[in-house]
């Protein structure tokens, strides 16, 4: 397995694959790798001849109060998981090799998809998404790009970014890996004390019953909105940050509950806050 910790001889490499009529597979990720991701990197092997993994805590996605210093990072450990999974090359930069200074050039996809849920608790968090996700695609020239359902919103921002601007690359959406209990994996779980781990499942109850609800007839958002809030409040460490029943792929508010539809939670278990949702069809 390569390892990348720059841009130039990355590209080199990138272009002796593509000579040789390799197509790539990139999976994009901010390390500490989990099964989740793994999962990504997994379908990216069946799908391409040659699959690459970026590293990368990108400062640009974080707010000033927000976790970027403390987000977990073990870069030997990663390493070592995409070793045994076969990876072909890793791409770990530095941020100074991303953002060399006088870096002043941004990607911002505008309206409702960008501004609603994460993008209204989070500001400008789609705009370091979405400018990074970009570089990282002009530099690794990717033939498929794997991203997960877990991180919905960001999803259909990349499919619209990749739509609108053209982009040479096939988005392939990857399906949310669970643990046992249903908590979603994610790489921020490990912030929680053991008595936190157990009330994250709160997200996953609630996202159950709210399909549980509409498969049993509710149609109405507003309604199943406030079910959920309720549900999510009996439980003690939980504070919501937002419950939403939205449209998909554009996620614009209804007035009834109709075709594909996403209801997306983020709530705070103590400190750390939690994202999930599920994808749902109705007639
Ligand atoms: P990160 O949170 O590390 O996630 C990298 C990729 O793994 C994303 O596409 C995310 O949706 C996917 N992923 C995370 N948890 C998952 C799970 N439980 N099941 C399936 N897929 C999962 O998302 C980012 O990094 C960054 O925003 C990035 C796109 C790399 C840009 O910096």
């Amino acid at each position: 397995m390569r390892l990348f910790t720059e841009i130039k001889p990355l590209k080199a490499y990138i272009a002796e694959q593509k000579r040789e009529g390799k197509t790539i597979g990139f999976v994009p990720t901010m390390g500490y790798l989990h099964e989740g991701h793994l999962t990504l990197v997994r379908s990216a092997k069946k799908q391409a001849d040659i699959v690459i993994v970026s590293i990368f805590v990108n400062p640009l996605q974080f707010g000033p109060k927000e976790d970027f210093s403390r987000y977990p990072r073990d870069l030997e450990r990663d390493l070592a998981l995409l070793q045994e999974e076969g990876v072909n090359c890793v791409f770990a930069p530095t941020a100074e090799e991303m953002y060399p200074e006088g870096f002043s050039t941004f990607v911002e996809v505008s309206g409702e998809l960008t501004e609603v849920m994460c993008g209204k608790s989070r500001p400008g968090h789609f705009k370091g998404v979405a400018t990074v996700v970009t570089k990282l695609f002009n530099i690794v020239t990717p033939d498929l790009a794997f991203f997960g359902q877990k991180d919905a919103q960001q999803l259909f921002i990349i499919e619209k970014l990749v739509r609108d601007l053209n982009l040479n690359v096939e988005i392939v959406r990857v399906p949310t890996r669970r643990e046992e209990d249903g908590l979603a994996m994610s790489s921020r779980n490990t912030y929680l004390s053991p008595e936190e781990r157990k009330a994250a499942t709160i997200l996953y109850r609630a996202l159950k019953r709210g399909e549980e609800l509409v498969l049993t007839g509710e149609r109405n958002p507003e309604k199943l909105k406030l079910i959920l809030e309720e549900y999510i409040k009996t439980e003690q460490r939980a504070h919501i940050d937002y419950v939403e029943v939205r449209s998909v792929p554009d996620l614009k508010p209804m007035a009834k509950i109709q075709g594909k539809f996403i209801i997306a939670l983020a709530v705070y278990i103590g400190k750390t806050r939690l994202i999930d949702n599920f994808i749902l069809e109705v007639e």
